[in-house]
């Protein structure tokens, strides 16, 4: 069974306290869980982390190159401004998903801007947790695609 990753950036295990009216009041515990189920439907294995280190984000980056493991990302504030990590998903040999549960594109201008969409074979956003769960699916059929 293929193992996917899918990664959390920082402020996200604040999940069900952190701004509630945007991010909702379930926690990152519920949001593993859904990735596993919906992950489980589609016949794959997931490995769900969390960091609000860009280092420690970055490491699994390159875990998942030399593993060549998919991954479901969710880079946080990374996704506005990181370079480096922008840089080691360059390097990626599997699919990548980028996911946000809320729409960037909705909120302050900041926020517009991904520095992480143009290595990623698609962006998902504004779905809450919905949003990994498509992700997952997408992954599903690209994998299914390479054969
Ligand atoms: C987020 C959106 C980002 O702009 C923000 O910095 C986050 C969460 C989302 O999932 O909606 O931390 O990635």
């Amino acid at each position: 069974m293929r193992t996917v990753f899918v990664l959390n950036g920082p402020n996200l295990a604040r999940l069900g306290s952190r701004e509630p009216d945007v991010y909702g009041t379930a926690t990152l515990d519920d949001l593993r869980e859904a990735c596993a189920a919906t992950a489980a439907e589609l016949k794959l294995a997931v490995d769900f982390r969390q960091t609000d280190d860009e280092s420690q984000l970055i490491a699994w980056v390159h875990e998942a190159a030399d593993r060549r493991m998919p991954i479901v990302l969710n880079p946080a504030a990374f996704t506005h401004y990181s370079y480096a990590l922008r840089d080691a998903l360059a390097m990626r040999t599997a699919p990548l998903v980028e996911v946000h549960i809320s729409n960037p594109a909705a909120r302050e201008e900041f926020r517009h801007t991904s520095v992480v969409a143009g290595v990623a074979d698609g962006t998902i956003a504004g779905f809450g947790f919905g949003s990994y769960l498509l992700a997952l699916r997408a992954i599903a059929g690209l994998l299914a695609d390479d054969g």
